[in-house]
């Protein structure tokens, strides 16, 4: 059995936790920024990446005392370095070498994709590779074929926003604050999911990508015409997000063939329709539906931990030369997507 120390503080999450390859959580703790960022509605990197740098040290000691560990008890140090903001990933991987080098402990370099990947083999010992992974977030929006540790192969990415992303805009669009996910479901469950005509960009082209920037200019027209009423503006966005997820979920399944298991992760798997869509889905391809519970969906370092247990297990550790970086995609081999980038 290894004890794993987990560090994340690719967004606007500072967390740590230690959890044991026997799938055992001894400590997670997590801060978050939200009110840092409240008043820009949205996350500012060099906001995120000095609170990251304050708090992360103490949350580690947290951690530790919470599980009446030290240092010299963790087998490894498992640091999200990339993809992310980049300031913020280099205060936790920074934060995960010095840890490292002073206890003499190897260093885990965790793909932030992978931590999520991974995460439900972390609650669900019988989730076996491989499966199918709708990963939905403020800042991804991919389905991936998970293989196996360090194995993924891209089956859709999306070309400009992610999903999370879309639903923060429309919030700020309508007024209803940050983070604006759940206020754009709370409210959308008062409106009218087809009282407004919105597009479904790219839903049955032969690309097998999402994109939700077209969908983000149609919500601005539709609140600037004045012709509707915010909550029908809401749920009819809603509505089109579950429409292009489900078409692109579908294409993929139809071009790739199914898996045992359909996995949904991210902070967007809280969104209550996209998971029943999921859920049906998954149904009527013979797949089983797995979602993590919700604090695992979104950003954690459990795992970031559990990621680093697998990568462990299979002998993979990486040097204290290893760069952070702001991109990095899980699947290398994966075309490039038109306009995409940042996000793949
Ligand atoms: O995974 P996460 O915590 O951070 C990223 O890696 O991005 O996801 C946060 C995203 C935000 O965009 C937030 O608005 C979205 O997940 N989200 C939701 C809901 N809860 C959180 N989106 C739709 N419906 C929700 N209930
Ligand atoms: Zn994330």
């Amino acid at each position: 059995m290894s004890l794993i120390l987990g560090i994340e503080s690719s967004c606007d999450e500072t967390a740590a936790a230690l959890v044991t390859s026997d799938r055992e959580i001894l400590a997670h703790k997590l801060a978050g920024q939200e009110a840092e960022h409240a008043p820009y509605g949205g996350v500012v990197p060099e906001i995120a990446a000095r609170a990251h740098a304050e708090i992360l040290t103490p949350l580690i000691a947290a951690a530790l005392a919470e599980a009446g560990k030290t240092l010299d008890d963790v087998d490894a140090i498992a640091a999200t370095a990339g993809p992310g903001l980049i300031g913020g990933v280099m205060v936790g991987l920074v934060t995960g070498k010095a840890l490292a080098m002073a206890a003499g402990k190897p260093l885990i370099a965790v793909n932030h994709l992978e931590g999520h990947a991974l995460s439900p083999r972390l609650v669900n010992p019988d989730l076996a590779f491989p499966y199918l992974l709708m990963l939905v977030s403020g800042g991804h929006c991919q389905i991936l074929r998970v293989e196996g540790v360090g194995q993924y192969r891209r089956l859709a990415t999306t070309i400009d926003d992610a999903a999370g992303e879309a639903f923060d805009k429309t919030a700020k669009i309508l007024g209803l604050g940050y983070p604006g996910g759940p206020r754009v479901e709370a409210f959308a469950r008062q409106g009218d999911p087809k009282a407004v005509p919105l597009p479904r960009p790219l839903v049955r082209s032969p690309e097998p990508h999402f994109s939700f920037a077209g969908l983000k200019s149609a919500v601005v027209r539709a609140h600037q015409s004045g012709a509707h009423k915010p909550e029908d503006i809401a749920a009819s966005f809603q509505q089109a997000v579950v429409d292009c997820l489900r078409d692109r979920l579908e294409k993929a399944i139809q071009d790739h063939g199914s898996c045992a298991h359909l996995v949904v992760a991210g902070g967007v798997a809280a969104n209550g329709p996209i998971r029943a869509m999921l859920e049906q889905v998954a149904d009527e391809n013979g797949m089983a539906f797995t979602a993590p519970p919700q604090w695992l969906c979104t950003d954690n370092a459990a795992m970031i931990a559990w990621a680093g247990a697998e990568r462990f297990a299979a002998g993979l550790t990486d040097s204290l030369d290893f760069v952070a970086r702001p991109r990095w995609p899980l699947d290398p081999t994966a075309e490039k997507a038109r306009g995409a980038g940042v996000k793949a």
